[in-house]
């Protein structure tokens, strides 16, 4: 199916106002909900799960500081209209097919509010999953300014509940972003970046058989991952979007199951980047391209104060998937992402880019408490189907990661495997301290790692919060995190959704201190 690209504009999710407001929280309801959805003006309505009738979903805002009480109610037919697979840990028949649960990625919140992937329940809270504790999630916001985004995250689930449209921006703000004089208002756009398939009467496409399925469920089966071929940003599929010559700040959010994008414009202006995961980089970094995985933010300036009216610039992705070592994109198709058509300006540009955008104190590696291993292997299951582990555990197995709240960890992730991929921790922002490049046969052959370069630092746009890093093959991704100030259970894993799903995500469980310590996490 060939799509017209650049033919519709880009959609602004709206934000979403608040039931109600007093001094001490924002109360909201969102809304899950099947609905129809035109991802392309030459394709039919497609069938779509969203929050509040919106693909993505609106966008919450608030301020540092400000408690939000959000209600996210499942409305959802009992029915899933992308294929489970019954074989996955929790996807039992035994279990309903449709389940939810939605995450704030990557707030700082008590775990009862982190969506745990059991904490799930169906349409009307009718069933609840054996962690589930409260029907109204509570936020307190006490973190700097930045771009988070909110999904499902039930078991088993994610990969289906996330591609049939269930995700949305939430942004925090705070004094010094004020200060910074950024661009703002209309000329701050968010961008979800997305991928889709569609079958040919216009309904999603999720693949089912792709690897030797088992007898007893011949339909369904999980992928080791899935890209789609069309891109869609703001839920429009190669939308393009008038900017007037002057700067815009993008906040770009990679919504997509396991797509990177390696992004360039072809007028050959460059990113300046001011923000990455979990707030404001020290200073801003110019980048002619970034690639950017799964669940990663980007704070983007763009200035085309100096670009003709008239002039057509492409946003073009030349990532391989899977990523980096599958097939490179087709430049007609999935390398095209989006164009920007410029107009004149309307009024005059008094935003800046500042010299300086936060100040951001390094850990001292020397005071890391304890360093933990984490490797990303890749078996098989019962099935023969593929299965990626960390540190060769599954999810059910028992807990390993039980820092002590407020301790400093260093965390060595290992990739002895051929694609990136993007470990998420819930609860912290971390730092990435380098990457050490390791033979990767000799760790095959006797577990040792033996190293065979010098630490590499981590690149320029990764040197402030993070919550998501890419950890390349060959190497070992060393992250430095302090937990706290909350006790109890979250999750870390891969955010290739395929892969959360089967298995490589796994319980971490913050534990009460033995002495106090000082806190310099962001928050
Ligand atoms: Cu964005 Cu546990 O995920
Ligand atoms: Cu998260
Ligand atoms: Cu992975």
């Amino acid at each position: 199916m060939s799509l017209t690209p650049f033919l519709d504009k880009l959609p602004i999710p709206r934000v979403l106002a608040p039931l109600r407001r007093d001094k001490c929280s924002t109360y909201y309801e969102v809304e899950m909900r099947e609905f129809f959805h035109q991802f392309h003006s030459e394709l039919p309505p497609t069938k779509v799960w969203g929050y509040e009738g919106q693909v993505p979903g609106p966008t919450i805002e608030v301020e540092e500081g400000e408690t939000t009480l959000i209600q996210w109610k499942n409305n959802l037919p009992d029915k899933h209209f992308l294929p489970v697979d019954h074989t996955l840990h929790g996807c039992h028949e035994s279990m309903p097919e449709v389940r939810t649960v939605v995450h704030l990625h990557d707030a700082n919140v008590p775990p009862d509010s982190d969506g745990y992937r059991e904490a799930w329940y169906t349409n009307g809270f009718k069933k609840c999953g054996p962690c589930f504790t409260r029907k109204v999630y509570e936020y307190p916001n006490h973190q700097p300014a930045t771009t988070l985004w909110y999904h499902d995250h039930a078991i088993g689930i994610t990969r289906l509940n996330v591609y049939a449209g269930l995700a949305g921006m939430y942004i925090i703000r705070d004094k010094n972003e004020k200060y910074l004089n950024l661009p703002s208002g209309i000329y701050e756009v968010p961008l979800v970046i997305q991928d889709k398939s569609f079958n040919p009467d216009g309904s999603l496409f999720y693949p089912t058989n792709v690897q030797n399925p088992p007898p007893e469920y011949p339909e369904v089966s999980i992928t080791p991952g899935f890209a789609g071929d069309t891109i869609i940003v703001n839920g429009k599929a190669w939308p393009y979007l008038e900017v007037e010559q002057r700067k815009y700040r993008f906040r770009i959010l990679n919504g997509s199951n396991e797509r990177f994008y390696r992004i360039k414009l072809d007028s050959g202006q460059s990113f300046i980047q001011i923000g990455s995961d979990g707030g404001f980089l020290r200073k801003p970094v110019w980048l002619d391209e970034f690639v950017i995985g799964p669940a990663e933010r980007m704070d983007m300036i763009v200035d085309f104060t100096n670009q003709p009216v008239g002039a057509r610039i492409k946003m073009t992705n030349s990532a391989r998937t899977p990523f980096d070592f599958g097939a490179p994109p087709d430049p007609n198709t999935d390398g095209l992402i989006m164009e920007f058509r410029v107009i004149a300006r309307t009024s005059e540009d008094t935003s800046v880019i500042p010299e300086r955008l936060n100040c951001i104190k390094d850990y001292d590696v020397c005071f890391a408490e304890k360093v933990r291993d984490i490797t990303l292997d890749v078996g098989a299951d019962q099935y023969g189907r593929l299965l990626f582990k960390l540190n060769d555990c599954e999810f059910m197995d028992y807990i390993t990661e039980d820092p002590i709240v407020g301790d400093l960890e260093m965390w060595r992730i290992i990739n002895p495997g051929l694609g990136v991929h993007p470990l998420h921790i819930h609860q912290v922002q971390f730092r990435v301290l380098d990457r050490i490049p390791f033979d990767t046969a000799a760790y095959a052959q006797t577990g040792q790692l033996r190293f065979t370069g010098e630490p590499e630092p981590p690149n320029e746009n990764e040197t402030g919060w993070k919550d998501t890093v890419q950890a390349y093959p060959g190497h070992v991704t060393r992250l430095l995190m302090r937990f706290g100030p909350y006790l109890g259970r979250y999750v870390y894993h891969c955010h290739i959704l395929e892969h959360e799903d089967h298995d490589m995500m796994r319980p971490l469980e913050v534990k009460p201190p033995e002495h106090c310590h000082q806190t310099d996490q962001p928050f």
